[in-house]
């Protein structure tokens, strides 16, 4: 009889068990943010796995994809043999043309907006199948990033023949790793490739120098400035240009008066471009090296467009 009731009893309270599990867990899943899509992705070539060793630290460091280009007829070690002139490999750099299939499909790259290329150097260049990969693929509206590994010999002319033969994207200047380089070494090299050069500004067609401020605003202006940013602003009161960024920026707004050259951000997304005095709650961008004469004339004959990019 005793028997008869526990057995329910245990039955019930496994089940109450399980639904607290099963609600847990439905809980957590719900909190949990959907991870975003890489939109970097590493490609590479490796005959012998040294860059690919690269092409994977690149990828852990900027959590990005990976896709590796496979020869449709691998290469052997007598392929790879260079001392042998008839080796396969050394023919194949013998002659521009040659284009070494590629096994599998392409990848699909239309959600990313950075890639990197990796390669090792045989005889001083790029192999002849990234030649064949970078015309079978549309790098168009893409910022590509060459990286090699090597014995001993720099990236040369290899990232100028792959953007030559691509015909498309915007190709940065490439960098030559040792197999064995340090994940510091390869964070600092991505730093400077995600635009740490000079946030370059353009009036018209006149490029200016700037002395910009070090603040959290300037940083995000020059992501934005890393994609491309024009901005059309208008003269106002006699004294400035204003003109919509496009979308709201962090400000820290101080009560400021202003001198000719000051570029400032108004409102969170408004740059605002001095060529007199303003007395107004203003987060400052920067300031333009040029004379009181020389901004007038660039700024008070009408209205004006400011192209900002990064070098
Ligand atoms: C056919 C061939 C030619 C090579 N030519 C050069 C060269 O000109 N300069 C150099 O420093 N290393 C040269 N190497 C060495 C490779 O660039 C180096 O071992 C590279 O890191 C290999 O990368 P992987 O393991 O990703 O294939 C050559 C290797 C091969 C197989």
């Amino acid at each position: 009889m005793k028997r008869m009731i526990l057995f329910p009893l245990i039955l019930l309270l496994s089940l109450c068990m399980m639904i607290t599990v099963s609600a847990g867990t439905t809980t957590e899943a719900e909190q949990e943010t959907p991870e975003a899509a890489a939109d970097v992705l590493v490609i590479y070539f490796s005959a012998t796995g040294t860059t690919k060793g690269v092409a994977e630290k690149i990828a852990a460091l900027e959590e990005a994809d990976l896709y590796e280009i496979v020869p449709a007829q691998a290469y052997s070690a007598e392929d790879l043999e260079y001392s042998n002139p008839e080796s396969r490999a050394t023919m194949e750099q013998n002659d521009p043309a040659v284009r070494p299939e590629i096994a599998g499909e392409l990848p699909d790259l239309s959600q990313y907006e950075t890639i990197y290329l990796g390669f090792p150097i045989w005889w001083g260049q790029e192999p002849r199948i990234m030649d064949n990969f970078v015309e079978s693929v549309d790098l168009d509206s893409k910022t590509i990033i060459p990286f090699c590994t090597s014995g001993s010999s720099g990236i040369g002319e290899s990232g100028a023949n792959l953007e030559a033969n691509a015909g498309s994207g915007t190709w940065k200047q490439g960098q030559r790793f040792p197999g064995d380089v340090s994940d510091e070494e390869l964070k600092a090299w991505i730093e400077e490739m995600k635009g740490a050069g000079a946030m370059i500004m353009k009036i018209g067609d006149k490029t200016v120098d700037v002395t910009w401020e070090e603040n959290e605003s300037v940083e995000e202006l020059k992501a934005l400035a890393a994609q491309g940013l024009t901005i059309s602003l208008s003269m106002y009161g006699g004294f400035e240009q204003v003109g919509s960024i496009g979308q709201a920026i962090t400000r820290n707004d101080v009560q400021t008066t202003t001198d000719p050259g000051d570029i400032v951000l108004y409102a969170g997304d408004q740059l605002v471009v001095f060529y007199g005095h303003n007395s107004w709650a203003y987060t400052r961008l920067g300031r333009i090296d040029l004379s009181d004469v020389e901004l007038t004339e660039l700024l008070s004959g009408g209205d004006v467009t400011i192209t900002l990019s990064v070098e």
